[in-house]
């Protein structure tokens, strides 16, 4: 009766910030993709509502009725139980999605166990930016302020080195520590690539705007970004999100894996993944 899904890594190949509105928020225009490497949400019918955090990260989840993951159990049905268990192997506040992918699974799992539809784009919004990309968890465009989904051209086969130096950073204040909000957006249109080292390249020629301020609030990620494009193979390093995760782009898993193997040696307190892309099927 219980239902499981996948709460996948989200990852920021791109992240142009193009425009600042007057409440605040900020125009994005980024190239999202997902990792095979994620939480994992099962819900079981139950009377009353409860939450269960498990797993390797379980520490770093804010608990209580704030939860993001109850907050979107109660905005998809008011008042109706469910056991949701929730493991967690992302670190939090991480630029890797965590606490939206989380809420995006759970959505799809208790929309699946109470037979109710999922929520429109608008009320995911409510629940966070990257709540509607997640939902989708395939690759997207995303726009406006993540509430704009477009599919892209397919991507060539490639692998992530995800990388994380232990430091949590506050999304708000990377935003608020950017030094200019209007940036040129991506091209219209994102091109076919047949390689990862096509992909790489053209990925050169963007940019993830948040980087340089999320280094002002966290020299760290300097370090994790030097590191990454020190292993062998690396074709790309950058942030991803607001930080301090990075990602390494790889043409291949034995680069990939052999990088996350030299990075965790190295670096022992650092979270390391090596990752293919995923995509919802
Ligand atoms: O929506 P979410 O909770 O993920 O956003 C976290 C913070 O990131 C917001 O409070 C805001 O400061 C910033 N943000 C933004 N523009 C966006 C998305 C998020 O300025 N499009």
């Amino acid at each position: 009766m219980a239902v499981e899904e996948f709460a996948p890594a989200k990852v920021n190949l791109t992240l142009h910030v193009t425009g600042r509105r007057p409440d605040g928020y900020h125009l994005l225009d980024s190239l999202v993709v997902f990792a095979d490497a994620g939480d994992r949400v099962t819900v079981a019918p139950a009377d009353a509502l409860s939450l269960t955090v498990a797993g390797p990260r379980a520490a770093g989840v804010p608990a209580g009725e704030d939860n993001l993951v109850l907050r979107a159990a109660r905005a998809l049905a008011p008042g109706r139980g469910a056991a949701i268990t929730l493991e967690k192997r992302l670190p939090t506040a991480s630029g890797i999605g965590g606490g939206s992918a989380d809420a995006a699974a759970t959505l799809r799992g208790l929309a699946r166990l109470w037979e109710v539809a999922l929520p429109d784009t608008a009320a995911l919004m409510t629940l966070g930016a990257d709540v509607p990309v997640c939902a989708a968890s395939r690759p997207m465009r995303m726009s406006g302020l993540g509430e704009i989904l477009a599919p892209v051209p397919a991507l060539p086969d490639f692998r992530l080195v995800l990388a994380n130096p232990g430091v949590a950073v506050s999304t708000p204040a990377v935003f608020r520590a950017l030094a200019s909000p209007d940036n040129a957006p991506m091209p219209d249109r994102l091109p076919d690539c047949a390689t990862a080292e096509e992909l790489a390249l053209w990925l050169r020629g963007r940019r993830n705007d948040l980087e340089a301020p999320a280094i002002a609030l966290c020299p760290e990620i300097r370090a994790t970004l030097a590191a990454l494009s020190e292993l062998p193979g690396c074709l790309l390093a950058r942030m991803s999100g607001s930080g301090a995760t990075c990602f390494g782009l790889f043409a291949g898993p034995a680069a990939a894996r052999a990088g996350a193997q030299a990075l965790s040696a190295a670096h022992p307190d650092w979270w390391v993944e090596a990752a293919a892309p995923y995509s919802r099927p």
